[in-house]
């Protein structure tokens, strides 16, 4: 282990820590460690604020009253949108849809362009290394069109085999959907390259971008995504809200999501008509909490500035893979040479559970099994991993305790 001063590369984290409620608790009378960000990063009291001072203050239905508290509602709620928008670097708000999270933005994009879009002998391809999110999603939607599945092979450093990719693609491709930053282990996809090869090809492309939107700047227009989905919690935001952006002239031609209240603009029994961007897609009451929550959450982030937030996960991540790869027992999966701020591994005898379940009594938090993402595990061989993830209140003290507490694992298995 490692003795040296924390990295502050970048982030002030001991300052950060003092916004984050949740970091002072203890677990089983240990300090927590939580390096489990990758699942759901924890809450800033600007975000645990934001919930109750509209429930307390000014909470009404939103984007139907014309009394006060619902109109100063939906303006913070729409308010949210604006930030998202340049979060994101969409060129409009109103290509910003929310969701529940990017698993609903996915099924979205799947249900209503794959449904309106792909028909018998169509192809969709997808990448070895996806979350079941990004898997299931398309199948459902190819077992009903007839269209197939195609996949893009790791490598063995986790990475996609990009000749491959560029084999796959042919005119009967019509989706591309690939995470920016695999979930299970790691690794930094090309993304940009994948859409220009793709939009070659006469394919559009989504992108799930659950592990990077709260770790770098995303630029959808830079990249050209034509879909991009992410979940608000796992950007420091409140959990059930989440955005998929699609291009306006995507989403003008593709057909409603759910029906219901906001989507519409008249409904007689005869005959419905829709409402504009972004509420067609926007059936029923949304997550008004959430959605005015998120905005702190992102504002939060991005007032740290993701050259700093980058640098320092990246010099935590760095600092992880060398005293972790000192243990011989121990295998890091997924090595390739970008990666995001998590690190996913096995070791001998012990099964991944058992592991968690060793740590958790050291009170640090990791995931043990297969991150939703059997097919990764089956590449590699493995039941599951241990995965340990970081986000901007992590330093080396939470690595260095992760390292005694795998020593205790090595101590009980050898
Ligand atoms: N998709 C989340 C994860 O990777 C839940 O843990």
């Amino acid at each position: 282990m490692n003795n040296a001063a924390p990295i502050i590369k970048g982030l002030d984290v001991a300052k950060i820590r003092e916004d984050f409620p949740i970091l002072s608790e203890t677990v089983y009378g240990k300090p927590l460690t939580f390096l489990d960000t990758a699942a759901s990063a924890q809450k800033p009291k600007s975000v645990i604020e934001a919930e109750t001072r509209l429930y307390e203050t000014y909470y009404a239905n939103i984007h139907r009253g014309v009394y006060k508290f619902s109109q100063d509602a939906t303006e913070a709620y729409e308010a949210t949108r604006e930030t998202v928008k340049d979060f994101i670097g969409a060129a409009k708000s109103k290509e910003c849809l929310f969701v529940r999270g990017a698993t609903e933005g996915i099924n979205l994009v799947a249900q209503t362009w794959g449904r309106a879009n792909l028909k018998e002998g169509d192809e969709i391809i997808l990448a070895e290394l996806e979350h079941h999110s990004n898997i299931v999603p398309w199948q459902m939607v190819a077992e009903e069109r007839g269209a197939k599945i195609r996949v893009i092979p790791m490598l063995e450093d986790g990475s996609l085999d990009m000749e491959a990719y560029a084999g796959l693609l042919n005119e009967r491709t019509k989706m591309v959907a690939v995470a920016h930053i695999s979930n299970s282990i790691g690794t930094l996809n090309p993304v940009k390259d994948i859409i220009r090869m793709a939009h070659s090809a006469g394919a559009l492309v989504l992108v799930d971008g659950c592990q990077a939107a709260p770790h770098m700047k995303i630029d959808v227009q830079d990249l050209d995504a034509d879909f991009y989905a992410f979940s608000a919690h796992k950007a420091y935001g409140p959990t059930g809200i989440g955005v998929v952006y699609g291009k306006e002239a995507l989403l003008d031609k593709m057909p409603p999501w759910q029906g219901g209240g906001d989507m519409i603009s008249t409904v007689t029994f005869e005959k419905t008509t829709y409402n504009d961007l972004p509420h067609k897609f926007e059936a029923g009451t949304p997550n008004i909490a959430g959605g005015i929550a998120v905005d702190e959450a992102l504002k939060y982030i991005t007032a740290l500035g993701f050259d700093n937030i980058h640098a320092h996960e990246m010099a935590l991540l760095d600092y992880a893979t060398k005293e972790l790869s000192a243990f011989n027992s121990l295998k890091i999966i997924g090595t390739a040479k970008e990666k995001g701020a998590l690190i996913s591994f096995t070791m001998e005898h012990a099964h991944p559970h058992d592991i968690g379940t060793i740590l958790d009594r050291q009170g640090i938090a990791v995931r043990a099994g297969h991150h939703c993402a059997q097919p990764v595990m089956d590449r590699f061989g493995v039941p599951g991993t241990v995965r340990a993830s970081f986000g901007i209140y992590n330093d080396t003290t939470d690595v260095d305790r992760l390292v005694a507490g795998l020593k205790k694992v090595t101590d009980i298995f050898g």
